[in-house]
């Protein structure tokens, strides 16, 4: 494609690529108690993906700017895309130069990593735009410098996610496994630090299952459940919820929250209980139904 630059009348090439980010749910998360020398804590975390995806849109540009289409969503030098162009661009030592268009379908402060998909992404997109062929371990250390959930989405299939969950091993016997899956998230966002910096201040709340559940031969379970359910217990309340509701197999929040999710047998199932969350708990809840680890 050929265009003309308004200002100056030059022509140029313009090449776009699109990218989807899927966003992943935690399907087991368990916490060291104990914190690092680095501030951060040892985790042993599940991952999965989800059908849940934002959509990146590069454009070769004389400078790097971001567009977002969610309102709210920081588009300076905050947002974890356009970081994540500055830690590529510390490697490749040059400038990137893209215009980036995001569309936003993950929700943001979810438990449900869109920011750090977004940010994996771009740093694969980079490395296929400029050609610079950046071997799988430079992508992984560039991500893992931009947060610790990061270098999973690089190649986001089901993993086992260890250290501060920026080592990632893939889980092939896991690779052919999903299930239909209902989500729901609250307006409010939850902050991740709050979560992890209440982990051994928090008590549980009464009548609450934070207990191991066990489905396909994994164990579902998440030790940030304890924190953040005791700032906002309508979390707690939303996964009671979903445990009561007729075909809803495991329900578990993702992440930090404010995501809660639960695991169906049959997508109908899954599609009853989206509807039923609406009517009967808030008809503003952000509602996904689809597909947890979706086969290509
Ligand atoms: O790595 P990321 O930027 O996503 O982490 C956000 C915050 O969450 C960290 O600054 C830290 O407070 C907390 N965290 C942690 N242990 C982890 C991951 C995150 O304490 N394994």
């Amino acid at each position: 494609m050929r265009n003309i630059d308004g200002a100056g009348g030059i022509v140029y090439n313009v090449r776009m690529a699109t990218y989807t980010a899927p966003a992943k749910v935690n399907l087991s998360l368990r916490v060291s108690s104990k914190q690092r020398e680095d501030g951060y804590h040892n985790v042993d975390i599940l991952m999965a993906p989800i059908d849940l995806c934002d959509t990146l849109e590069f454009t070769n540009s004389r400078t790097t700017t971001l567009a977002c289409d969610m309102p709210g969503v920081p588009t300076d030098e905050s947002n974890l895309v356009f970081k994540a162009v500055r830690e590529f661009e510390k490697v490749y030592g040059r400038k990137a130069k893209q215009r980036i268009a995001l569309t936003k379908g993950i929700p943001h402060g979810a438990g449900l990593g869109g920011g750090s998909a977004d940010a994996a992404v771009t740093l694969k997109a980079l490395n296929e735009i400029l050609g610079t062929n950046y071997a799988p371990e430079e992508l992984q250390a560039m991500a893992a410098n931009l947060g610790s959930d990061v270098p999973f989405f690089l190649n986001p299939v089901v993993s086992r996610c260890t250290g501060r969950g920026e080592i990632v091993t893939p889980k092939p016997e896991l690779a052919g496994w999903s299930r239909p899956l209902v989500l729901l998230k609250p307006q409010f966002a939850v902050s991740t630090p709050y979560a992890y910096k209440n982990l051994t201040c928090s008590r549980r709340l009464k009548g609450i299952n934070y207990g191991t559940q066990q489905l396909d031969d994994i164990q579902f379970v998440n030790e940030l459940e304890r924190p953040v359910f005791s700032k906002f217990p309508v979390l707690a309340a939303m996964k009671t919820w979903l445990l009561e509701q007729e075909g809803a197999r495991v329900a578990l929040m993702s992440g930090s929250g404010s995501s809660v999710f639960a695991l169906t047998d049959t997508p109908e199932q899954a599609r009853a209980i989206a509807e039923r969350a609406r009517q009967e708990l808030d008809p503003t809840l952000f509602v996904h139904c689809g597909t947890v680890n979706p086969q290509p």
